[in-house]
Protein backbone atom coordinates (compact mmCIF):
# COMPACT_ATOMS: atom_id res chain seq x y z
CA UNK A 1 0.00 0.00 0.00
CA UNK A 2 1.36 3.14 -1.12
CA UNK A 3 1.25 6.38 1.17
CA UNK A 4 1.27 9.19 -0.82
CA UNK A 5 1.84 11.91 2.15
CA UNK A 6 5.61 12.62 0.87
CA UNK A 7 4.66 13.65 -2.54
CA UNK A 8 1.98 16.06 -1.03
CA UNK A 9 4.23 17.92 0.82
CA UNK A 10 7.19 17.85 -1.88
CA UNK A 11 4.08 19.65 -3.99
CA UNK A 12 3.33 21.68 -0.66
CA UNK A 13 7.15 22.96 -0.41
CA UNK A 14 7.76 23.33 -4.28
CA UNK A 15 4.59 25.46 -4.29
CA UNK A 16 5.37 27.96 -1.58
CA UNK A 17 8.92 28.40 -3.51
CA UNK A 18 7.19 29.38 -7.09
CA UNK A 19 4.70 32.16 -4.59
CA UNK A 20 8.03 33.35 -3.12
CA UNK A 21 8.85 34.35 -6.85
CA UNK A 22 11.84 31.78 -6.66
CA UNK A 23 14.90 32.37 -9.03
CA UNK A 24 16.11 29.78 -11.39
CA UNK A 25 19.39 29.37 -9.25
CA UNK A 26 17.26 28.94 -5.64
CA UNK A 27 15.04 26.80 -7.72
CA UNK A 28 18.04 24.54 -8.54
CA UNK A 29 19.58 24.94 -4.61
CA UNK A 30 16.29 24.54 -2.84
CA UNK A 31 13.83 23.13 -5.11
CA UNK A 32 16.85 20.23 -5.17
CA UNK A 33 16.91 19.90 -2.04
CA UNK A 34 13.17 19.25 -1.55
CA UNK A 35 13.45 16.46 -4.44
CA UNK A 36 16.49 14.86 -2.61
CA UNK A 37 14.15 14.20 0.29
CA UNK A 38 11.47 13.00 -1.65
CA UNK A 39 13.47 10.56 -3.68
CA UNK A 40 15.33 9.44 -0.42
CA UNK A 41 12.36 7.55 0.37
CA UNK A 42 10.06 5.01 -1.76
CA UNK A 43 6.57 3.67 -1.15
CA UNK A 44 4.65 6.65 -2.29
CA UNK A 45 4.47 6.19 -5.78
CA UNK A 46 1.02 4.91 -6.80
CA UNK A 47 1.77 1.69 -8.90
CA UNK A 48 -0.53 2.79 -12.02
CA UNK A 49 2.72 5.69 -12.30
CA UNK A 50 5.65 3.17 -12.17
CA UNK A 51 4.62 0.98 -14.71
CA UNK A 52 6.88 -0.01 -17.96
CA UNK A 53 5.43 0.32 -21.50
CA UNK A 54 7.03 -0.56 -24.81
CA UNK A 55 8.41 2.82 -24.84
CA UNK A 56 9.75 4.68 -21.66
CA UNK A 57 6.76 6.61 -19.96
CA UNK A 58 6.11 9.83 -18.77
CA UNK A 59 3.05 10.31 -16.15
CA UNK A 60 2.29 13.86 -14.96
CA UNK A 61 2.30 13.57 -11.14
CA UNK A 62 1.31 17.06 -10.90
CA UNK A 63 0.92 20.13 -12.45
CA UNK A 64 0.54 23.78 -10.95
CA UNK A 65 -2.06 25.22 -11.53
CA UNK A 66 -0.50 28.68 -12.79
CA UNK A 67 2.00 26.17 -14.57
CA UNK A 68 5.19 27.57 -12.56
CA UNK A 69 6.55 24.20 -12.29
CA UNK A 70 5.74 20.27 -13.06
CA UNK A 71 6.11 16.88 -11.28
CA UNK A 72 6.88 13.33 -13.77
CA UNK A 73 7.69 10.06 -12.80
CA UNK A 74 9.32 8.30 -16.26
CA UNK A 75 9.58 5.20 -16.19
CA UNK A 76 12.38 3.48 -17.95
CA UNK A 77 12.20 -0.43 -19.04
CA UNK A 78 15.25 -2.19 -19.88
CA UNK A 79 17.06 -0.92 -22.51
CA UNK A 80 14.51 2.24 -23.67
CA UNK A 81 15.86 5.64 -24.08
CA UNK A 82 15.12 8.92 -25.03
CA UNK A 83 15.57 10.64 -28.26
CA UNK A 84 18.17 13.46 -28.22
CA UNK A 85 16.13 16.27 -27.09
CA UNK A 86 16.23 19.60 -25.01
CA UNK A 87 13.92 21.24 -22.40
CA UNK A 88 14.40 25.28 -22.52
CA UNK A 89 13.58 25.30 -18.88
CA UNK A 90 15.08 24.62 -16.10
CA UNK A 91 14.43 21.24 -14.65
CA UNK A 92 15.59 18.58 -11.70
CA UNK A 93 16.19 14.89 -11.87
CA UNK A 94 15.77 12.51 -8.72
CA UNK A 95 16.32 9.12 -9.08
CA UNK A 96 13.82 6.93 -6.89
CA UNK A 97 14.35 3.36 -8.09
CA UNK A 98 17.19 2.00 -10.36
CA UNK A 99 20.13 3.75 -12.24
CA UNK A 100 19.74 5.96 -15.16
CA UNK A 101 22.69 7.81 -17.44
CA UNK A 102 22.07 11.23 -19.22
CA UNK A 103 24.63 11.96 -21.82
CA UNK A 104 25.05 15.84 -22.94
CA UNK A 105 24.74 16.46 -26.15
CA UNK A 106 26.91 19.03 -27.86
CA UNK A 107 25.44 21.02 -31.34
CA UNK A 108 27.21 19.49 -34.17
CA UNK A 109 27.01 17.91 -37.28
CA UNK A 110 27.48 14.67 -36.16
CA UNK A 111 26.68 16.01 -32.30
CA UNK A 112 29.05 14.93 -29.57
CA UNK A 113 28.56 13.74 -26.16
CA UNK A 114 29.85 15.82 -23.59
CA UNK A 115 29.37 14.93 -19.81
CA UNK A 116 27.64 11.90 -18.87
CA UNK A 117 26.08 11.24 -15.37
CA UNK A 118 25.41 7.95 -14.16
CA UNK A 119 22.21 8.86 -11.35
CA UNK A 120 22.06 6.47 -8.56
CA UNK A 121 19.06 6.18 -5.72
CA UNK A 122 18.28 9.02 -4.27
CA UNK A 123 20.76 11.09 -6.50
CA UNK A 124 19.53 14.74 -8.02
CA UNK A 125 20.72 16.41 -11.11
CA UNK A 126 19.66 19.60 -12.62
CA UNK A 127 19.31 20.56 -16.41
CA UNK A 128 18.81 24.40 -17.67
CA UNK A 129 18.86 26.44 -20.49
CA UNK A 130 21.57 28.16 -19.38
CA UNK A 131 23.95 25.45 -18.95
CA UNK A 132 23.06 22.12 -19.76
CA UNK A 133 20.20 21.55 -22.13
CA UNK A 134 20.77 18.86 -24.71
CA UNK A 135 20.81 15.37 -23.53
CA UNK A 136 19.99 11.82 -24.19
CA UNK A 137 18.49 9.45 -21.47
CA UNK A 138 18.40 6.38 -20.69
CA UNK A 139 17.76 3.12 -18.41
CA UNK A 140 21.24 2.23 -16.89
CA UNK A 141 20.09 -1.05 -16.09
CA UNK A 142 19.63 -4.23 -18.73
CA UNK A 143 17.43 -6.20 -16.30
CA UNK A 144 14.81 -3.99 -14.91
CA UNK A 145 13.11 -0.71 -14.91
CA UNK A 146 13.92 2.07 -13.31
CA UNK A 147 12.07 5.51 -12.36
CA UNK A 148 12.99 8.96 -11.71
CA UNK A 149 11.35 11.77 -10.64
CA UNK A 150 11.74 15.18 -12.49
CA UNK A 151 10.43 18.84 -11.66
CA UNK A 152 10.25 21.18 -14.86
CA UNK A 153 10.02 24.93 -14.60
CA UNK A 154 6.55 24.96 -16.54
CA UNK A 155 3.89 22.62 -18.10
CA UNK A 156 6.57 20.72 -19.74
CA UNK A 157 4.59 18.29 -21.82
CA UNK A 158 2.91 21.45 -23.60
CA UNK A 159 5.91 23.04 -23.93
CA UNK A 160 7.47 22.94 -27.72
CA UNK A 161 10.86 21.91 -27.62
CA UNK A 162 13.28 20.22 -29.85
CA UNK A 163 14.50 16.65 -30.51
CA UNK A 164 17.84 16.81 -32.46
CA UNK A 165 19.42 14.23 -35.57
CA UNK A 166 22.31 13.01 -33.79
CA UNK A 167 24.21 12.42 -37.55
CA UNK A 168 23.41 15.66 -38.91
CA UNK A 169 22.27 17.89 -35.99
CA UNK A 170 19.09 18.90 -37.29
CA UNK A 171 16.14 19.68 -35.02
CA UNK A 172 12.23 19.13 -35.46
CA UNK A 173 9.73 20.74 -33.13
CA UNK A 174 9.02 18.28 -30.28
CA UNK A 175 5.72 18.56 -27.27
CA UNK A 176 5.76 15.67 -25.60
CA UNK A 177 2.53 15.34 -24.59
CA UNK A 178 2.01 12.36 -21.24
CA UNK A 179 1.23 9.10 -21.07
CA UNK A 180 -1.38 9.43 -18.52
CA UNK A 181 -5.03 10.98 -18.34
CA UNK A 182 -5.81 11.23 -14.83
CA UNK A 183 -3.57 12.37 -12.07
CA UNK A 184 -2.68 10.53 -8.68
CA UNK A 185 -5.43 11.72 -6.08
CA UNK A 186 -3.35 13.81 -3.13
CA UNK A 187 -6.15 14.55 -1.41
CA UNK A 188 -8.07 11.97 0.37
CA UNK A 189 -6.90 12.67 3.68
CA UNK A 190 -9.49 10.55 5.55
CA UNK A 191 -7.62 7.72 7.08
CA UNK A 192 -5.52 10.07 9.17
CA UNK A 193 -8.48 12.11 10.15
CA UNK A 194 -10.07 8.69 11.57
CA UNK A 195 -7.12 7.87 13.32
CA UNK A 196 -6.57 11.29 14.73
FE1 LIG B 1 15.53 15.50 -20.56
Amino acid sequence: MTDITPLRDFIRDMTRLANEGATESRWLTEGAGLLRRLVATDGWLPEAYAEAGPRYRQYLLHCDPLERFCVVSFVWGPGQRTPIHNHTVWGLVGMLRGEEISTEMRAGAPMLPGQVDRLREGEVVAVSADTYDIHVVENALADRASISIHVYGGNIGAIARSVFDGETGATKRFISGYDNEAVPNLWDRSKEMVAA
